[in-house]
């Protein structure tokens, strides 16, 4: 079992997507577990302020320290130690290989961001895996945790009914781990003149392997040369 501890300020946010689809198929399963925190609750004073002003001056608010140091010393100690994620545009890429690491370890907490940034001694203060999801700045963390959570679970043994099935997408180890899915076509055969390519409705599952690999081998090379290249 796999449990994800979530810090956010929009706990709502997150629940409602953890609460559809694969997600809540996983948790149902009991493959995985979500614990959200939101960290305003360890914030102090009537306005229960977890962002301030820059030292040095500048646009946009900083996270401040106290109420997210505070909230991760109360959730550390509730299971075993965690592997730590901080949601930024600046962490590594979020790929495929990177969803399958996350995937083998046994408990993730996720800080989820928000303003312009957070204090740099939230970073100094634990050894973070600072992961982005991609080259452009989203409002706050929580779509980031939220890719990363749906690709993670649907990793997870037995929560896709087919234990195969992961394998054989885009960037699958089915495929080599890299490169793009071939074209499916289900019934009717013939649809608006277009026709189900002849090799897939033989039965000859070698012909068809064959076929699907190119098919693969020739998509990636059209629209990703750039997976091809670091060969
Ligand atoms: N927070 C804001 N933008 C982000 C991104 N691209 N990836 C991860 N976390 C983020």
């Amino acid at each position: 079992m796999l449990r994800f501890d979530i810090l956010t300020l929009f706990p709502a946010m997150v629940q409602a997507v953890l609460e559809q689809s694969i997600p809540r198929i996983a948790a149902e399963q009991g493959a995985v577990e979500y614990h959200l925190h939101n960290f305003r609750d360890f914030a102090e004073g009537v306005h229960q302020a977890v962002d301030d002003r820059p030292y040095g001056g500048g646009a946009g608010m900083v996270l401040k320290p106290e109420p997210i140091f505070k909230c991760i010393r109360h959730v550390l100690p509730q299971a075993e130690l965690p592997h730590m994620v901080l949601l930024t545009p600046q962490g590594r890429p979020f790929t495929q290989r990177v969803a399958e690491e996350l995937a083998a370890k046994p408990r993730i907490l996720m800080l989820c961001g928000r303003y312009e940034g957070f204090d740099e001694r939230i970073r100094l203060g634990w050894q973070w895996d600072e992961i982005s999801i991609g080259d452009y700045v989203l409002s706050g963390g929580e779509l980031a945790a939220l890719v990363i959570t749906d690709a993670v679970v649907r990793l997870l043994p037995g929560v896709l009914g087919d234990e195969a099935s992961a394998d054989e997408e885009s960037f699958g180890k089915g495929l080599g781990g890299k490169l793009i899915e071939y074209p499916h076509y289900t019934r009717p055969v013939e649809f608006e003149g277009m026709r189900v390519p002849e090799v897939l409705q033989s039965g000859h599952h070698g012909e068809i392997a064959k076929w699907r690999l190119e098919q693969a081998r020739k998509r990636t090379k059209e629209r990703r040369p750039d997976l091809l290249d670091d060969e």
